[in-house]
């Protein structure tokens, strides 16, 4: 019984919640690894943004309603990213 639950708890937070910092890694050559630079010299400092704020942006390019001179760029980083990890990896960056 011990067994199965701590299983559980394992597979739980493994296999089903979306884990914002792997989420982030590919974010980071860009962005810097704990989201402190102008991505590209032309984005914000999104470390600075609120997670709100940072998933109002991410939903945003994905549906090109937001950004810039580089929306499309961003674009292409968010299209494999459903609305749960959108909103882990927004949370992980904005926590920093
Ligand atoms: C190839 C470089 C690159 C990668 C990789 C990248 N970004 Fe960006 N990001 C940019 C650029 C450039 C902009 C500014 C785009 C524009 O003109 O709106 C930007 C903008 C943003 C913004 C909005 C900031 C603002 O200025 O309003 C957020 C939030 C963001 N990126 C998060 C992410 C996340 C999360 C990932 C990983 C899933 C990621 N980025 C991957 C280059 C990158």
């Amino acid at each position: 019984m011990k067994k199965t639950l701590l299983l559980a708890a394992l597979l739980g937070t493994s296999v089903f919640a979306a884990d914002g910092a792997a989420l982030f890694k590919k974010c980071a050559a860009c962005h810097g690894i704990n989201g402190e630079k102008h991505a590209l010299g032309k984005s914000k400092v999104i470390n600075k943004m609120a997670p709100e704020e940072i998933e109002t942006a991410l939903n945003g390019y994905k549906e090109g309603t937001y950004g810039g001179s580089m929306k499309a760029l961003m674009k292409g980083q968010i299209a494999s990213y459903d609305a749960e990890q959108i909103k882990a990896v927004a949370e992980y960056i904005g926590a920093k």
